[in-house]
């Protein structure tokens, strides 16, 4: 055995994370999002945090060399077999060569990189109505997904709030970042035959199935 690992792809509010949250339900795969990394280590404080809070504020990217410093990391705890899900990595060409050579060196296979496609009025609309746990990291959507409660999460009870990165205007930003250093990535997987293109804008569960299926 050796490590195999997949990659959800796709725009801000394209529902990466959600996919993630039900796949690795259902799976052995290691959830791996830069995103919440990057939020972790805000929250503690780390240098890596200090740097990330900046770019992430803005709606810009966090620079490669702080990306690939955490994932490998990550990589070293996860053993010799592990089974990884990438959400939110890699997202410029550079992460992506790099990855490939980090895995060609520990004779790791990527199978298959799920691009999750959704309008960008459905982006709009899915990130504007996100709220987030406080205290478990939860997500839900105030129309879509909504909590049993308004504000109070489902599985722990702590206070639903919204990403900091929320805001219309940072939205905008990340939708205009995504499609100018993250859309080539869908060239250069579909050139090695690894895209898979997954309509996302349908219900959760109907997106769910369907990629799970194409796991089998
Ligand atoms: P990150 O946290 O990765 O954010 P993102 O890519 O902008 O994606 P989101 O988390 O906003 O959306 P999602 O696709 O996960 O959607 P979700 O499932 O939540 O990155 C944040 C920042 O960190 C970046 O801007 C950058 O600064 C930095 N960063 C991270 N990784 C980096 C990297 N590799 N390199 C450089 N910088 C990096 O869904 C959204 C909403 O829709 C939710 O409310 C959800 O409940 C709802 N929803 C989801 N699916 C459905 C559905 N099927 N039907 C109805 N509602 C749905």
């Amino acid at each position: 055995m050796s490590i195999q690992a997949i990659v959800l792809l796709g725009a801000p509010g394209a529902g990466k994370g959600t996919m993630a949250e039900a796949i690795r339900g259902a799976t052995a795969f290691i959830h791996v999002s830069t995103g919440d990394m990057l939020r972790e280590a805000i929250n503690a404080g780390t240098p890596v945090g200090r740097e990330a809070e900046v770019f992430m504020r803005q709606g810009a990217l966090v620079p490669d060399e702080v990306i690939l410093k955490i994932v490998m990391a990550r990589l070293e705890q996860g053993g010799p077999d592990a089974l990884y899900m990438f959400d939110g990595f890699p997202r410029t060409l550079e992460q992506a060569r790099l990855m490939d050579a980090e895995f060609t060196r520990r004779g790791a296979k990527l199978s298959h990189v799920f691009l999750l496609d959704v309008s960008r009025a459905v982006s709009l609309e899915r990130l504007g109505g996100r709220r987030i746990c406080r205290r478990c990291g939860a997500n839900f959507h105030v129309r879509n997904i909504p909590p049993k409660k308004a504000g109070i999460c489902d599985n722990c009870g702590g206070e639903l709030s919204q990403r900091p990165d929320d805001s219309r205007a940072t939205i905008l930003k990340r939708l205009e970042v995504f499609q100018q250093q993250t859309a080539g990535l869908v060239a250069y997987y579909e050139k090695r035959g690894l895209l898979q293109r997954v309509d996302s804008s349908g219900p959760r569960d109907e997106t769910v199935a369907d990629i799970m299926k194409r796991l089998q």
